[in-house]
Protein backbone atom coordinates (compact mmCIF):
# COMPACT_ATOMS: atom_id res chain seq x y z
CA UNK A 1 0.00 0.00 0.00
CA UNK A 2 2.70 2.51 1.05
CA UNK A 3 4.71 1.50 -2.19
CA UNK A 4 1.67 2.04 -4.58
CA UNK A 5 1.04 5.57 -2.76
CA UNK A 6 4.69 6.52 -3.38
CA UNK A 7 4.55 5.44 -6.76
CA UNK A 8 1.38 7.39 -7.29
CA UNK A 9 3.30 10.45 -5.80
CA UNK A 10 6.31 10.03 -8.33
CA UNK A 11 4.01 10.32 -10.85
CA UNK A 12 2.75 13.30 -10.41
CA UNK A 13 4.92 16.19 -12.15
CA UNK A 14 3.53 19.44 -11.38
CA UNK A 15 6.14 20.90 -14.09
CA UNK A 16 4.35 19.04 -16.52
CA UNK A 17 1.97 22.35 -16.55
CA UNK A 18 4.73 24.71 -16.87
CA UNK A 19 6.81 23.13 -19.77
CA UNK A 20 5.33 25.70 -22.43
CA UNK A 21 4.22 29.85 -22.59
CA UNK A 22 1.00 28.50 -23.62
CA UNK A 23 0.77 25.70 -21.24
CA UNK A 24 1.51 28.59 -18.66
CA UNK A 25 -0.87 30.89 -19.97
CA UNK A 26 -3.46 28.20 -20.19
CA UNK A 27 -3.61 27.10 -16.20
CA UNK A 28 -2.99 30.87 -15.35
CA UNK A 29 -5.16 31.75 -12.04
CA UNK A 30 -4.44 35.84 -12.17
CA UNK A 31 -4.42 37.88 -14.97
CA UNK A 32 -3.79 41.76 -14.34
CA UNK A 33 -5.58 43.83 -17.03
CA UNK A 34 -5.43 47.43 -17.66
CA UNK A 35 -9.43 47.46 -16.37
CA UNK A 36 -8.00 46.88 -12.52
CA UNK A 37 -5.76 49.77 -12.42
CA UNK A 38 -6.56 53.17 -11.04
CA UNK A 39 -4.05 56.15 -11.76
CA UNK A 40 -3.30 58.40 -8.47
CA UNK A 41 -3.01 61.99 -9.99
CA UNK A 42 -1.44 64.96 -8.40
CA UNK A 43 -3.28 68.46 -9.58
CA UNK A 44 -1.57 71.98 -8.75
CA UNK A 45 -2.71 75.70 -10.05
CA UNK A 46 -0.95 77.32 -12.66
CA UNK A 47 -0.83 76.63 -16.66
CA UNK A 48 1.75 74.97 -18.51
CA UNK A 49 3.50 73.62 -15.43
CA UNK A 50 4.50 69.77 -14.51
CA UNK A 51 6.87 69.61 -11.50
CA UNK A 52 8.44 65.73 -10.79
CA UNK A 53 8.10 65.00 -7.45
CA UNK A 54 11.57 64.40 -6.12
CA UNK A 55 10.57 60.63 -4.36
CA UNK A 56 8.61 59.80 -7.13
CA UNK A 57 10.53 59.75 -10.20
CA UNK A 58 7.93 59.76 -12.98
CA UNK A 59 5.28 60.77 -11.06
CA UNK A 60 4.22 64.77 -11.84
CA UNK A 61 2.06 67.22 -10.58
CA UNK A 62 0.62 68.89 -13.26
CA UNK A 63 -1.20 72.27 -14.14
CA UNK A 64 -4.51 71.51 -15.05
CA UNK A 65 -4.73 72.14 -18.90
CA UNK A 66 -1.42 69.51 -18.80
CA UNK A 67 -3.43 67.24 -16.54
CA UNK A 68 -6.01 67.33 -19.28
CA UNK A 69 -3.35 66.37 -21.60
CA UNK A 70 -1.60 63.63 -19.43
CA UNK A 71 -5.43 62.32 -18.96
CA UNK A 72 -6.17 61.88 -22.62
CA UNK A 73 -3.08 60.26 -23.15
CA UNK A 74 -4.14 57.39 -20.19
CA UNK A 75 -7.57 57.05 -21.64
CA UNK A 76 -6.09 56.03 -24.99
CA UNK A 77 -3.72 53.74 -23.35
CA UNK A 78 -7.28 52.19 -22.05
CA UNK A 79 -6.95 53.20 -18.29
CA UNK A 80 -10.53 53.45 -16.78
CA UNK A 81 -10.27 55.96 -13.80
CA UNK A 82 -8.33 58.12 -11.69
CA UNK A 83 -7.48 59.74 -8.47
CA UNK A 84 -7.16 63.27 -7.79
CA UNK A 85 -5.27 64.80 -5.08
CA UNK A 86 -4.15 68.33 -5.39
CA UNK A 87 -1.21 70.52 -4.05
CA UNK A 88 -2.43 73.58 -2.31
CA UNK A 89 -0.66 77.09 -1.82
CA UNK A 90 0.41 77.69 2.03
CA UNK A 91 -2.07 80.55 2.18
CA UNK A 92 -4.97 78.87 1.30
CA UNK A 93 -4.58 76.00 4.27
CA UNK A 94 -5.69 76.58 7.25
CA UNK A 95 -6.42 74.01 10.92
CA UNK A 96 -10.14 73.58 9.44
CA UNK A 97 -9.70 72.88 6.69
CA UNK A 98 -12.47 75.59 4.84
CA UNK A 99 -10.58 75.47 1.41
CA UNK A 100 -11.41 71.92 1.09
CA UNK A 101 -15.36 72.83 0.35
CA UNK A 102 -14.58 75.81 -1.91
CA UNK A 103 -16.82 75.19 -4.67
CA UNK A 104 -14.30 77.30 -6.77
CA UNK A 105 -11.33 75.50 -5.58
CA UNK A 106 -8.89 73.01 -7.56
CA UNK A 107 -10.41 70.01 -7.25
CA UNK A 108 -14.00 71.03 -8.25
CA UNK A 109 -12.47 73.03 -11.39
CA UNK A 110 -10.11 69.94 -12.29
CA UNK A 111 -13.20 67.44 -11.84
CA UNK A 112 -15.56 69.30 -13.99
CA UNK A 113 -13.07 70.37 -16.56
CA UNK A 114 -11.90 66.17 -16.50
CA UNK A 115 -15.89 65.82 -16.90
CA UNK A 116 -16.35 68.12 -19.78
CA UNK A 117 -13.27 66.81 -21.63
CA UNK A 118 -13.47 63.19 -21.19
CA UNK A 119 -16.63 61.98 -19.97
CA UNK A 120 -16.47 58.47 -18.97
CA UNK A 121 -13.21 58.99 -17.35
CA UNK A 122 -14.33 57.49 -13.49
CA UNK A 123 -13.07 60.26 -10.97
CA UNK A 124 -12.54 59.48 -7.67
CA UNK A 125 -11.61 62.52 -5.26
CA UNK A 126 -9.77 62.38 -2.19
CA UNK A 127 -12.18 63.24 0.72
CA UNK A 128 -9.96 64.23 3.55
CA UNK A 129 -8.86 67.77 5.39
CA UNK A 130 -4.60 67.52 5.24
CA UNK A 131 -4.10 68.91 1.77
CA UNK A 132 -5.76 71.88 3.06
CA UNK A 133 -4.47 71.71 6.78
CA UNK A 134 -2.12 73.90 8.05
CA UNK A 135 -1.26 71.12 10.95
CA UNK A 136 -0.89 68.64 7.92
CA UNK A 137 -3.40 66.22 9.75
CA UNK A 138 -6.35 64.54 7.98
CA UNK A 139 -9.22 66.46 10.74
CA UNK A 140 -9.36 69.35 12.38
CA UNK A 141 -6.56 69.69 15.46
CA UNK A 142 -7.23 71.06 19.00
CA UNK A 143 -4.64 71.07 21.87
CA UNK A 144 -2.65 68.19 20.14
CA UNK A 145 -5.69 65.81 19.29
CA UNK A 146 -7.42 65.32 15.98
CA UNK A 147 -11.61 66.24 16.48
CA UNK A 148 -13.53 63.69 15.06
CA UNK A 149 -17.00 64.70 14.84
CA UNK A 150 -16.54 68.32 13.53
CA UNK A 151 -14.14 67.06 10.85
CA UNK A 152 -16.67 64.70 9.68
CA UNK A 153 -19.08 67.90 9.44
CA UNK A 154 -16.37 69.15 6.99
CA UNK A 155 -15.45 65.84 5.00
CA UNK A 156 -19.60 66.15 4.25
CA UNK A 157 -19.39 69.46 2.91
CA UNK A 158 -16.65 68.35 0.99
CA UNK A 159 -17.75 65.60 -0.44
CA UNK A 160 -21.20 67.32 -1.47
CA UNK A 161 -18.82 70.14 -3.18
CA UNK A 162 -17.26 67.00 -5.35
CA UNK A 163 -20.50 65.44 -6.02
CA UNK A 164 -21.59 68.91 -7.41
CA UNK A 165 -18.79 69.00 -9.54
CA UNK A 166 -19.48 65.85 -11.24
CA UNK A 167 -16.94 63.11 -9.33
CA UNK A 168 -18.21 59.78 -9.35
CA UNK A 169 -16.83 58.84 -6.13
CA UNK A 170 -15.59 60.12 -3.48
CA UNK A 171 -13.40 58.14 -1.26
CA UNK A 172 -13.07 59.49 2.16
CA UNK A 173 -9.08 58.50 3.38
CA UNK A 174 -9.51 60.55 7.12
CA UNK A 175 -10.23 57.56 8.94
CA UNK A 176 -12.72 59.53 11.10
CA UNK A 177 -15.46 57.24 12.71
CA UNK A 178 -19.02 57.52 10.99
CA UNK A 179 -18.10 59.38 7.92
CA UNK A 180 -18.67 57.34 5.83
CA UNK A 181 -22.74 56.94 7.11
CA UNK A 182 -22.85 60.92 7.45
CA UNK A 183 -21.33 61.16 4.05
CA UNK A 184 -23.82 59.00 2.31
CA UNK A 185 -27.10 60.69 4.39
CA UNK A 186 -25.75 63.96 2.73
CA UNK A 187 -25.22 63.27 -0.30
CA UNK A 188 -28.68 61.05 -0.71
CA UNK A 189 -30.44 63.96 0.68
CA UNK A 190 -29.02 66.67 -1.97
CA UNK A 191 -29.76 64.07 -4.90
CA UNK A 192 -26.52 62.78 -5.34
CA UNK A 193 -27.92 58.59 -5.14
CA UNK A 194 -25.22 57.91 -8.21
CA UNK A 195 -22.79 59.56 -6.89
CA UNK A 196 -20.83 56.18 -5.03
CA UNK A 197 -18.57 56.23 -1.81
CA UNK A 198 -14.89 54.56 -2.34
CA UNK A 199 -13.71 53.85 1.42
CA UNK A 200 -10.57 54.19 2.54
CA UNK A 201 -11.94 51.21 5.22
CA UNK A 202 -8.50 49.69 6.44
CA UNK A 203 -6.01 52.40 6.28
CA UNK A 204 -2.57 51.55 8.14
CA UNK A 205 -0.91 54.66 10.16
CA UNK A 206 2.01 53.75 7.38
CA UNK A 207 5.99 55.30 7.18
CA UNK A 208 4.97 54.14 3.20
CA UNK A 209 3.13 57.08 2.34
CA UNK A 210 6.10 59.59 2.85
CA UNK A 211 6.85 60.05 -0.82
CA UNK A 212 3.13 61.24 -0.99
CA UNK A 213 3.14 64.18 1.51
CA UNK A 214 6.52 65.19 -0.08
CA UNK A 215 4.44 65.78 -3.56
CA UNK A 216 1.79 67.52 -1.68
CA UNK A 217 3.58 69.44 0.88
CA UNK A 218 1.30 67.38 3.68
CA UNK A 219 3.24 65.88 6.26
CA UNK A 220 1.82 66.26 9.88
CA UNK A 221 3.00 69.66 11.45
CA UNK A 222 2.96 68.23 14.82
CA UNK A 223 2.65 64.15 16.19
CA UNK A 224 1.70 61.57 13.93
CA UNK A 225 -1.57 59.78 12.44
CA UNK A 226 -1.63 57.02 15.22
CA UNK A 227 -4.75 58.39 16.87
CA UNK A 228 -6.84 57.58 13.46
CA UNK A 229 -5.39 55.81 11.23
CA UNK A 230 -4.61 51.82 12.12
CA UNK A 231 -1.92 50.20 14.22
CA UNK A 232 -0.08 48.02 11.58
CA UNK A 233 0.02 45.37 13.97
CA UNK A 234 -3.82 44.39 13.23
CA UNK A 235 -5.15 42.17 11.03
CA UNK A 236 -8.88 41.35 12.40
CA UNK A 237 -9.41 45.15 13.51
CA UNK A 238 -9.24 45.84 9.46
CA UNK A 239 -12.27 43.88 9.48
CA UNK A 240 -14.74 46.13 12.16
CA UNK A 241 -13.32 48.75 10.13
CA UNK A 242 -14.36 47.17 6.99
CA UNK A 243 -18.15 45.93 8.53
CA UNK A 244 -18.95 49.65 9.90
CA UNK A 245 -18.17 51.21 6.33
CA UNK A 246 -20.13 48.63 4.49
CA UNK A 247 -22.93 49.64 7.09
CA UNK A 248 -22.74 52.85 6.59
CA UNK A 249 -23.29 52.57 2.62
CA UNK A 250 -19.69 52.31 0.97
CA UNK A 251 -19.73 50.77 -2.29
CA UNK A 252 -15.86 49.42 -2.49
CA UNK A 253 -13.79 49.11 0.17
CA UNK A 254 -9.98 50.03 0.20
CA UNK A 255 -6.82 48.19 1.80
CA UNK A 256 -4.01 50.64 2.09
CA UNK A 257 -1.33 50.18 1.63
CA UNK A 258 -1.35 47.00 -0.30
CA UNK A 259 1.98 45.19 -0.26
CA UNK A 260 3.14 44.69 3.70
CA UNK A 261 -0.83 43.93 4.02
CA UNK A 262 -1.59 41.17 1.63
CA UNK A 263 -2.87 38.83 4.59
CA UNK A 264 -5.38 41.64 5.05
CA UNK A 265 -6.95 42.06 1.41
CA UNK A 266 -6.88 38.63 1.18
CA UNK A 267 -9.25 38.41 4.52
CA UNK A 268 -11.70 41.01 3.47
CA UNK A 269 -12.00 39.88 0.10
CA UNK A 270 -13.60 36.27 1.94
CA UNK A 271 -15.64 38.16 4.41
CA UNK A 272 -17.33 40.83 2.09
CA UNK A 273 -18.99 40.49 -1.69
CA UNK A 274 -18.32 44.20 -2.40
CA UNK A 275 -15.04 44.85 -4.43
CA UNK A 276 -12.22 45.24 -2.88
CA UNK A 277 -9.65 47.91 -3.58
CA UNK A 278 -5.62 47.93 -2.77
CA UNK A 279 -3.68 51.19 -2.45
CA UNK A 280 -0.28 50.42 -3.57
CA UNK A 281 0.91 53.71 -2.35
CA UNK A 282 3.43 56.09 -2.76
CA UNK A 283 6.61 54.68 -0.53
CA UNK A 284 5.91 50.92 -2.55
CA UNK A 285 6.12 53.00 -5.77
CA UNK A 286 9.59 54.68 -4.17
CA UNK A 287 11.26 51.65 -3.77
CA UNK A 288 10.71 49.68 -6.52
CA UNK A 289 12.02 53.40 -8.55
CA UNK A 290 14.91 53.44 -6.15
CA UNK A 291 15.91 49.97 -6.72
CA UNK A 292 15.61 49.68 -11.02
CA UNK A 293 17.47 53.22 -11.11
CA UNK A 294 20.32 51.46 -9.24
CA UNK A 295 19.87 48.75 -11.96
CA UNK A 296 19.53 46.25 -8.52
CA UNK A 297 16.23 44.95 -10.37
CA UNK A 298 14.01 44.61 -13.41
CA UNK A 299 11.13 46.86 -13.10
CA UNK A 300 8.91 45.96 -15.51
CA UNK A 301 8.87 42.48 -13.89
CA UNK A 302 8.99 43.33 -10.48
CA UNK A 303 5.94 45.26 -10.99
CA UNK A 304 4.13 43.29 -12.86
CA UNK A 305 4.51 40.55 -9.95
CA UNK A 306 3.69 43.20 -7.39
CA UNK A 307 0.44 44.30 -8.77
CA UNK A 308 -0.61 40.44 -9.98
CA UNK A 309 0.33 39.40 -6.28
CA UNK A 310 -2.14 41.90 -4.93
CA UNK A 311 -4.43 40.81 -7.48
CA UNK A 312 -4.10 37.42 -6.61
CA UNK A 313 -4.63 38.15 -2.74
CA UNK A 314 -7.90 39.17 -3.85
CA UNK A 315 -7.59 43.36 -5.05
CA UNK A 316 -10.54 43.79 -7.58
CA UNK A 317 -8.91 46.87 -8.44
CA UNK A 318 -5.49 48.70 -7.54
CA UNK A 319 -4.41 52.25 -7.19
CA UNK A 320 -1.74 52.55 -8.20
CA UNK A 321 1.21 54.86 -9.64
CA UNK A 322 2.71 52.54 -11.84
CA UNK A 323 -1.09 52.00 -14.05
CA UNK A 324 0.45 53.96 -17.25
CA UNK A 325 3.58 52.16 -17.33
CA UNK A 326 1.69 49.22 -16.72
CA UNK A 327 -1.14 49.81 -19.29
CA UNK A 328 1.68 50.27 -21.88
CA UNK A 329 3.43 47.11 -20.87
CA UNK A 330 0.38 45.10 -20.86
CA UNK A 331 0.14 46.61 -24.69
CA UNK A 332 3.03 44.97 -25.69
CA UNK A 333 2.97 41.77 -23.81
C1 LIG B 1 -4.46 61.59 2.84
C2 LIG B 1 -3.92 60.51 1.99
C3 LIG B 1 -2.66 59.93 2.12
C4 LIG B 1 -2.53 59.05 1.05
C5 LIG B 1 -3.71 59.09 0.31
N1 LIG B 1 -4.58 60.00 0.91
C6 LIG B 1 -1.55 60.19 3.07
C7 LIG B 1 -1.76 60.10 4.50
O1 LIG B 1 -2.75 59.55 4.99
O2 LIG B 1 -0.91 60.64 5.21
C8 LIG B 1 -1.29 58.24 0.80
C9 LIG B 1 -1.09 57.78 -0.58
C10 LIG B 1 0.27 57.27 -0.88
O3 LIG B 1 1.18 57.21 -0.03
O4 LIG B 1 0.46 56.92 -2.04
N2 LIG B 1 -5.58 61.40 3.55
Amino acid sequence: MAESASIEVAACRPRRLRRTTALRRMVRETVLTVNDLIYPMFVMEGTEKRVEVPSMPGCWRYSLDLLLTEIKAIHRLGIGAIALFPLIADNKKDNAGTESYNPAGLVPRAVRAIKETIPDMIVITDVALDPYSSEGHDGIAKDGKILNDETVAVLVKQALVHAEAGADFVAPSDMMDGRVGAIRRALDAEGWIHVGILAYSAKYASAYYGPFRDALDSAPKFGDKKTYQMDPANGREAFKEVELDILEGADIVMVKPALAYLDVICRIKQRTNLPVAAYNVSGEYAMVKAAAQQGWIDEQTVVLETLTSMKRAGADMILTYFAKEVALALQSA
